[in-house]
């Protein structure tokens, strides 16, 4: 199966658990972001993907903000480097392009940066802390 096939667009009140279970693993307990920070109001008004293995277990997730905005992007630990990020970051940029967005936007890790700069964005500005992890601007032309 094409790992384009195993990502999904989901709504929070249909995914939820799922969500949750990988966002806890990666932001709240590998990073230890507060968990009054990672779940906010923007989630429900978000459109969710959802990357399952095979088996149909969850391994991944990001989500698109209102304003196009990308974020939350997470792959569990174990399942990374497999290719799963950047599918789901090629499914983020198909949507923006579908909505006639002419750039793609987001909050980058520093260290998440070079994974960001493979599908071509450049960092903007200053280096800035969010929930106590440096992070950038990051934007990307969209054709
Ligand atoms: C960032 C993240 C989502 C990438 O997911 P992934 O499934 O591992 O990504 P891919 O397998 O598609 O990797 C694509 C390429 O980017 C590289 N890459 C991925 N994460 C990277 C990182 N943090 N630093 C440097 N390179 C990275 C991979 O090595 C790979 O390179 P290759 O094409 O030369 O093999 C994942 O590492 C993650 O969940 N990290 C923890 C949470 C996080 O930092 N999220 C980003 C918030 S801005």
């Amino acid at each position: 199966m094409h790992l384009d096939d195993l990502i999904q667009v989901v709504r929070w009140e249909e995914a939820e658990p799922a969500l949750r279970l990988i966002r806890t693993a990666v932001f709240i307990h590998e990073q230890r972001v507060p968990e009054v920070l990672e779940w906010d109001e923007f989630d429900a008004i978000s459109v969710h993907l959802l990357a399952c293995d095979a088996a149909g277990q969850p391994v991944g997730t990001a989500r698109l903000l209102p304003d196009g905005h990308i974020g939350r992007m997470a792959v569990l630990k174990e399942w990374r480097g497999q290719g799963f990020g950047s599918a789901m970051l090629r499914k983020l940029l198909q949507e923006l392009t579908r909505r006639h967005q002419q750039k793609a936007q987001l909050n980058a890790q520093t260290n998440a940066v070079p994974f960001y700069e493979k599908f071509g964005f450049q960092v903007l500005g200053e280096e800035f802390m969010e929930a106590g992890i440096p992070h950038v601007k990051m934007t990307l032309l969209l054709k």
